[in-house]
């Protein structure tokens, strides 16, 4: 809490604002875990970014194993929107409305709401949020749309089009899970922000973290190949004035998803295990041009 609070300025829930975390049982809403990071970030003049609406992940068991037709589903998911955020008007800045709703070749990804709702939840969703929080930013939310790809170039016709038909979308959010070994190029990074910037978008940079499991070379050399990577995409932000935020998806590497969901030994933040800053926040704040 200490290095949070000493660091940063905006935060992310990484579990506790999800569908599963927040609705366990339908219609028995519990906020309590998200709550405590709310005042916590309000205590500390924080700002906080809502995360997730609509996922095909963090479904509670009920949904994912009920029988719920189409105009079932779309109740469940509006009851969802308007408890949640409702229930954090006023207090969230940007919400992540929908995540992660696209496959890596362009197409909608199969997911619990496509299925039973077919791709309207993605219009829905936005337009019952807004509804529910005029004054919070919301958010489409994708990994490996940060660079110029076939993936950015469906979210990109994607957010164009909702932008079009008069949807209210004010952001896009780039997840930022790269690898140290294999990162985006900063110019196609830059380039692909600007593009979403003439939409009249706001891009955050939302969940990143720099995977360290397929680099080679001596700890020393990893570390600082990590930072470079973290100096380069702060710099790719920083050239971009619609770029508004670099949210890392965590604190120390002791609590990293990526220890379980890749290697056991992964480094990916800024603070190491004992929470001591490692060469990639130095790298950051260079890019940040930040003086002591
Ligand atoms: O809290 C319970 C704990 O009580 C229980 O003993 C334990 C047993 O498995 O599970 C704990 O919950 C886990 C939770 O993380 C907290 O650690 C869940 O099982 C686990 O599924 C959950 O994983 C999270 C995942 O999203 C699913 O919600 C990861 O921490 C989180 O980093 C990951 O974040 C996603 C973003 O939301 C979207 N983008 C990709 C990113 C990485 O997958």
């Amino acid at each position: 809490m200490q290095v949070l609070g000493q660091n940063f300025d905006m935060i992310t829930p990484e579990t506790e604002m999800k569908f599963d975390a927040v609705e366990p049982q339908p219609g028995q809403f519990d906020f309590s875990g998200a709550d405590k990071l709310v005042t916590f970030a309000r205590a500390n003049h924080m700002a906080v970014r809502g995360h997730v609406l609509v996922w095909h992940q963090a479904i509670p068991a009920w949904f994912a194993n009920g029988s719920y037709d189409r105009d079932e589903s779309i109740q469940v998911l509006h009851d969802l929107i308007d408890a949640e955020v409702g229930h954090f008007r006023g207090q969230v800045l940007a919400w992540d409305v929908v995540n992660e709703a696209l496959f890596d070749d362009g197409s909608y990804r199969k997911s619990i709401w496509l299925d039973r709702i077919g791709p309207d939840y993605v219009t829905m969703a936005f337009q019952w949020a807004h509804q529910d929080d005029p004054s919070a930013l919301l958010f489409y939310n994708d990994y490996g749309i940060e660079a110029l790809n076939t993936k950015s170039n469906a979210a990109y016709a994607l957010l164009k089009g909702l932008k079009q038909e008069g949807v209210p979308i004010d952001g896009v959010g780039f997840q930022m899970h790269i690898r140290a070994d294999a990162p985006p190029v900063q110019a196609s990074v830059q380039a692909n922000m600007e593009r979403f910037a003439a939409l009249g978008l706001a891009v955050h940079i939302t969940e990143m973290d720099v995977s360290t499991a397929y680099l080679r070379g001596t700890p020393d050399q990893q570390m600082s190949q990590q930072g470079q990577v973290y100096q380069q995409m702060a710099g790719a932000c920083l050239a971009v004035k619609a770029c508004g935020a670099l949210v890392v998806w965590g604190v120390s590497d002791r609590h990293t998803w990526l220890r379980s969901f890749l290697d056991p030994n992964e480094r990916p933040l800024l603070f190491d295990d004992d929470y001591q800053a490692k060469p990639a926040y130095a790298y950051l704040l260079a890019a940040l041009q930040y003086m002591p």
